[in-house]
């Protein structure tokens, strides 16, 4: 299928790259710069004060503004769009995850675009530009430093709505594995899950004809899961450490979505509507809905799972395609409940009512004016079978 492939973002990787931010910035002609972070990690760390220290060295002026959450905010973003304003900030900067990452990308939105930013995420209208921002990544997980996508949650309603465009691309993207080793076990395994996801995500497709992007996706999520597992019991591994950092960037910059028509999403889409409303670590909202999804989807395309079972897993041909494709969901399981991950919504720690999984189903879907997923358009029918099936 025929694809655009555009990877704007310029890659600073490895030890002590951060001391080179500051040099960046100039490079990407900022003079006052808003450095966005989470809620103390980078406090704690020690990181905060060497980006400063980096930006003063190479004469950049600066702002703060802490206290993004996971699953963001969008107060935070009105905040942070209101001091830029204040500050005259023309350039930003994230010093974290995900979460900082969307924040900075949505308040870049807000500061270059009249009007109320979450029109673009309530797909109200398109935005025609962002202010330029990079980012100093802490944590291999959503992929936001090479993505097109910035994901916020609206409080007034719990709402939690991703924006994709290429205005909001991380002008550069610097990545030291080191600044990853403070993670607790949970965010780095949930971050794998993710890393994984994104891979998977765009590998259940219906085109069935990329071998080269394939043969990539297959070797990402190899990857992940063999250092997901050195990570558990060493954390400070940095080979594997630079392993799923890298590996975080390819999968959600475009790459392993080439020729393939773009992939399915149906499982981000149910995922985000927990995080919306009972605010879960996102990485450890898929595993528990990953293999409900795949169960329900599987009979659509049991040619891709089958595949997916012997390529991951090196499970053997099978007369019955059906049953290899489900014993690849079992397998992957097992993968999550080896990295500590949950595969049920019981194990992720939250029990919803019909009422809720009804609400989220609908919320998913846009109330009916949307399907969700690729291998099976999924309606908000089918959407809260899947969260009950998952109820574990
Ligand atoms: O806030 P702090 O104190 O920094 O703590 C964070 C946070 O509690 C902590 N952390 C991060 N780096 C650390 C650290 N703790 C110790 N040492 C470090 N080095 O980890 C926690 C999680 O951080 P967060 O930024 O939320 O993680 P992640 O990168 O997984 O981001 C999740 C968000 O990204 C969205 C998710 O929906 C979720 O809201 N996504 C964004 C995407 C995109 N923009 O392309 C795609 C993804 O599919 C995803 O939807
Ligand atoms: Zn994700």
């Amino acid at each position: 299928m025929n694809f655009d492939y555009f990877t704007p973002t310029k890659v600073v990787f490895g030890k002590g790259a951060e001391a080179k931010t500051g040099e960046l910035v100039k490079e990407q002609g900022g003079h006052k710069v808003l450095i966005h972070y989470g809620s103390g990690s980078v406090v704690r760390t020690g990181l905060l004060d060497k980006i400063c220290h980096s930006l003063e060295e190479a004469g950049i002026s600066y702002v703060l503004l802490g206290g993004v959450v996971p699953n963001p905010r969008l107060s935070k973003v009105r905040e942070g769009i209101c001091l830029c304003r204040e500050e005259k900030v023309d350039f930003l900067l994230a010093v974290g995850g995900g979460s900082v990452i969307d924040s900075t990308k949505a308040i870049g939105y807000g500061l270059a675009n009249e009007g109320d930013v979450w029109d673009f995420y309530d797909r109200k209208r398109q935005a025609a530009g962002c202010t330029p921002l990079g980012a100093v990544l802490t944590i291999a997980a959503a992929g936001s430093e090479m993505s097109d996508s910035s994901v916020i949650t609206n409080e007034d309603g719990w709402i939690k709505r991703g924006y994709s465009s290429n205005y909001c691309r991380c002008r550069f993207a610097v990545m030291d594995p080191e600044l990853t080793y403070t993670l607790p076990d949970y965010q780095t395994q949930s971050g794998c899950v993710d890393i994984m996801m994104h891979t998977m995500e765009r590998y259940f497709n219906l085109s069935d004809n990329m071998e080269l992007t394939d043969g990539i996706s297959e070797a990402l999520i190899r990857t992940v899961m063999k250092n997901a597992i050195i990570l558990k019991q060493n954390p400070s591994d940095y080979n594997a450490r630079a392993e799923v950092m890298w590996a975080s960037s390819l999968s959600h910059n475009g790459l392993t979505g080439c020729g393939t028509g773009g992939g399915d999403w149906a499982s981000h889409q149910i995922e985000h509507e927990l995080g919306g409303m009972f605010d879960v670590a996102h990485g450890a909202g898929l595993a528990a809905i990953w293999g409900s999804w795949a169960r329900y989807v599987y009979p659509e395309h049991p040619e891709r799972f089958a595949r997916f079972a012997k390529q991951i897993f090196d499970l053997e041909e099978r007369a019955d395609m059906q049953e290899l494709a489900l014993a690849g969901i079992e397998k992957m399981e097992d993968c999550y409940r080896s990295m500590g991950m949950p595969t049920n919504l019981k194990e992720l720690g939250i029990e919803p009512t019909e009422a809720q999984m009804h609400e989220m189903a609908e919320k998913c879907c846009f109330f009916g004016q949307r399907t969700v997923g690729v291998i099976k358009k999924l309606t908000a029918e089918d959407v809260e079978k899947i969260y009950r099936m998952a109820r574990g």
